[in-house]
Order: C-alpha cells, then sequence, then structure tokens
C-alpha cells in the first residue's frame, strides 16, 4: 500500500510524542483501541483552568497511518478549546492525510482517542 506524504512526513518526524503524568488534574488522559486491527492509540491533552488545550502528547502502537493520524491531531488540538477539540471528525484527519479506504478506522481512532481524553478531563473536574 502506498501512503501518502504527510503519513510519511508524521511518521518520520512524528510530533509530539511523549507522555504526562497521567495524575495531574489538568491532564486527560484518553487511551483506545481499534477492534479492526487490534492497534492501541494514548492521547493525552494538558489543559488550562478556562478549558483550553495548552499541550498534547501522543504514544500509539499501530501502524504509519494510526501514527500519523494522532501526530496530525496533537498539533490541530494545541490552542484549542475541549469543544473545538471535539469536534474534530475523523473525515477531516482522513482528508488532510490522503487515507485511503482501508485506513479509515485509523484515522477514527484518533478522534475517539480526542473524546475519549475530553471524557476524562470532564469526569475529573465533575468531582
Ligand atoms: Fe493495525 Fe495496521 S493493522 S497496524
Ligand atoms: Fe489499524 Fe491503522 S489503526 S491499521
Amino acid at each position: 500500500m502506498a501512503y501518502s506524504e504527510k503519513v510519511i512526513d508524521h511518521y518520520e518526524n512524528p510530533r509530539n510524542v511523549g507522555s504526562m503524568d497521567k495524575n495531574d488534574p489538568s491532564v486527560a488522559t484518553g487511551m483506545v483501541g481499534a477492534p479492526a486491527c487490534g492497534d492501541v492509540m494514548k492521547l493525552q491533552l494538558k489543559i488550562s483552568d478556562a478549558g483550553i488545550i495548552e499541550d498534547a502528547k501522543f504514544k500509539t502502537y499501530g501502524c504509519g497511518s494510526a501514527i500519523a493520524s494522532s501526530s496530525l491531531v496533537t498539533e490541530w488540538v494545541k490552542g484549542k478549546s475541549i469543544d473545538e477539540a471535539g469536534q474534530i471528525k475523523n473525515t477531516a484527519i482522513a482528508e488532510e492525510l490522503a487515507l485511503p479506504p482501508v485506513k479509515i478506522h485509523c484515522s477514527i481512532l484518533a478522534e475517539d482517542a480526542i473524546k475519549a481524553a475530553i471524557e476524562d478531563y470532564q469526569s475529573k473536574h465533575s468531582k
């Protein structure tokens, strides 16, 4: 399968790989798995008191498209509010990376990871 140039760029130079302290109250963690292939993606967001995403890190165990999708969303979410980040659609990720149909689930994983991180943040802050 031929990867697009953007996928290869993110795969070779992934942005924001790493971890943050998940016990930090300002850090939200979203961990999701893709039933279609078993790949796992962890996305962490550092969120200000005003609800703005100040930093993002990811670790993905998966294919090039999954790594590229998570790398891309760490760039996209920075500076956004959690509401704006929650509106990022997998279709936009797939379009930006020119993913072929069999790789669409990799972009869904990234969308799900954002949503899972936001849910984690909300559950941490609803107490
Ligand atoms: Fe998951 Fe691609 S099948 S690594
Ligand atoms: Fe499964 Fe990419 S996340 S093949």
